[in-house]
């Protein structure tokens, strides 16, 4: 498996809240990474790091093949990395076609005939080709996610970042945003996904990194991260005492 991406050492303090201390690893072309720890250990912050919005304090980021701790958030997402944010925020006043658009001609900087090509193929993606005319302030919270992904994929990217696309949907909604997530991958697109919803992981995942205290705890099969002592510890304070 060569990596698209290699982490290494990477580091972020905001005063004296340390909370990434070092993160270390690597994501491999064509894998879908899922990324696990409890509220406030650093899962957003390190995503914002990825996409250049946050500058860390030590540490280094290689992303196919070449340094990119210097880039800005522009340069990255040309270069093929894209995002969701956790709370969706789709332009309301825009149809889903356009919100599409935004992340072509934008965020990957395409022409405009580029763009509608390439938004036409995402939406049908993320099935929402039916609703390409609704304002996005319309959508229901499941068509906001896939929105929101759309978004992510029409700037073509490389590697995608899904930061919590499942919270507050049902059970069988979850359950699409797996396969969407599998369509995804299909594509040759490799993803890191942070989830609380432990059924994505072991569904949508090749391997699971669980995030703690700022460092990257385990890393591995997501059966095995899921039932490890270490996770068990994290989120129910025990973990050698069974
Ligand atoms: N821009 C920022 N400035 C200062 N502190 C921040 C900033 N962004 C995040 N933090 C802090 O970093 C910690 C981790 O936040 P976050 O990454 O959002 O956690 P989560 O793992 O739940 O996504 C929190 O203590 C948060 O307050
Ligand atoms: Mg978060």
């Amino acid at each position: 498996m060569s990596a698209i991406l290699k982490v290494h050492d990477l580091g972020i303090s905001f005063g004296s809240n340390h909370v990434l201390k070092s993160i270390n690893f690597e994501l491999g072309e064509g894998e879908v990474l899922g990324v696990i720890g409890p509220n406030g250990a650093g899962k957003t912050v390190m995503l914002n790091i990825l996409t250049g919005i946050l500058k860390p304090t030590k540490g280094t980021i290689e992303f196919d093949g070449k340094e990119i701790g210097h880039e800005g958030v522009t340069e990255r997402c040309r270069s093929g990395i894209g995002r969701t944010f956790q709370v969706p925020r789709p332009f309301e006043q825009m149809t889903v076609f356009e919100n599409i658009m935004v992340g072509g001609v934008f965020g990957a900087g395409m022409s405009e005939a580029q763009a509608k090509e390439k938004a036409l193929e995402v939406a049908s993606l993320i099935k929402l080709d039916d609703k390409l005319d609704l304002f996005a302030g319309k959508l229901g919270l499941l068509d906001r996610k896939r929105l929101e992904i759309g978004r992510a994929l029409a700037t073509e990217p490389k590697i995608v970042l899904l930061d919590e696309v499942g919270g507050g949907l049902t059970e069988s909604e979850v359950g699409l945003i797996i396969n969407l997530v599998k369509d995804i991958q299909k594509q040759g697109v490799s993803v890191i996904w942070i989830e609380h919803i432990i059924r994505t992981m072991l569904e949508g995942t090749n391997r699971v990194m669980l995030l703690a205290d700022g460092v990257d705890v385990i890393t591995g099969p997501p059966l095995e991260v899921m039932n490890s002592a270490e996770v068990k510890k994290v989120y129910m304070g025990g973990g050698d005492d069974e």
